[in-house]
């Protein structure tokens, strides 16, 4: 990478990425927190699901990504909205832009064995995620802190794929029926175990199809994702920094702007978006602008 032109800038975009459509479960997360900002979202929908490609490609992808989003951008802070991504590339992103914030994501283990009480955790993530060093120095580092929890992981093999057609197309029958054969594996009748009562999203795909997931899991199972971590993480670097552009006074709260881009189909981002993005509390029913373009990278 050439080095950094970083923005010292309040007014310059926060950037997000991920392989697709699911860091919208993010970004609806930074919009709520960081409501004055302004944000710049690539979806690397024709490179998707990263979830089932080797390291090199990952870490490329997400190189040329965080590239674009620092070059022709000049965003102030980078969000890899990708656990998939996290787990392959941020230490190379961080080693090669030392001054430039970053916040990546990671299934969240450490909120999960915090809030059991069964002590058995659910794990759904991609099968590139679970295989990942950094996920097992996590798993290693959270079980030995609190041994009587145990994680039960699941790669999801197909499921961002499915939500992305969902996403798409209103259509979630694919996703559905993955959707019972993964759970299904966790909450099978078994002998040496007790049924799980938190289940881990540790793909930014899966916040997307909460109310499915939900709907599959006993009463009072906690969904745990890490959208909001990562949205109080971005506000603390940005704050630390100088660079959290603030809201004005009143009740009529600025909203900052929205440009989504794809290295996939513009139409397809543009109905993926009317059925992911959420108004921020606050905001009633005002329409949530934005605009798409294509990113040919
Ligand atoms: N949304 C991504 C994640 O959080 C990856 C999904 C994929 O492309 O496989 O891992």
């Amino acid at each position: 990478m050439s080095p950094a032109r970083q923005a010292t800038d309040c007014d310059a975009p926060i950037g997000v990425f991920d392989s697709g459509i699911g860091g919208l479960s993010v970004l609806n997360a930074l919009r709520a927190a960081l409501p004055a900002e302004d944000f710049v979202y690539v979806a690397d929908s024709t490179h998707a699901p990263y979830g089932e490609r080797d390291d090199a490609f990952i870490s490329a992808r997400s190189i040329a990504i965080a590239h674009h989003l620092r070059d022709a951008h000049r965003v102030k802070l980078l969000v890899i909205a990708c656990n998939t991504a996290s787990a392959v590339a941020v230490q190379g992103l961080r080693g090669a832009n030392p001054d430039w914030p970053i916040v990546a994501i990671e299934p969240a283990l450490k909120p999960a064995a915090r809030l059991t009480r069964s002590g058995q955790v659910g794990v759904l993530a991609t099968r590139s995620t679970l295989a990942s060093a950094r996920f097992r120095a996590l798993h290693r580092r959270v079980t030995e802190a609190q041994p009587q929890v145990r994680f039960r992981t699941v790669a999801c093999n197909g499921l961002a794929t499915s939500i992305e057609r969902w996403a798409i197309s209103g259509n979630d029958g694919t996703a559905c029926e993955l959707l019972d054969r993964y759970l299904g594996t966790l909450l099978a009748p078994s002998d040496d175990c007790e049924p799980i009562d938190s289940l881990v999203l540790g793909c930014t795909h899966y916040p997307l199809l909460r109310p499915q997931i939900a709907q599959r899991l006993g009463p009072g199972t906690l969904l745990i994702d890490a959208g909001s971590p990562v949205a109080r993480q971005a506000e603390r670097l940005l704050r630390a920094a100088g660079l959290l552009r603030t809201a004005g006074d009143g009740a009529h709260l600025p909203r900052g702007r929205l440009e989504l881009a794809t290295t996939g189909g513009i139409a397809n981002l543009h109905a993926a978006a009317r059925r992911c993005l959420q108004a921020p509390a606050g905001t009633g029913a005002a329409p949530i602008n934005f605009s798409v373009a294509a990113l040919p990278i």
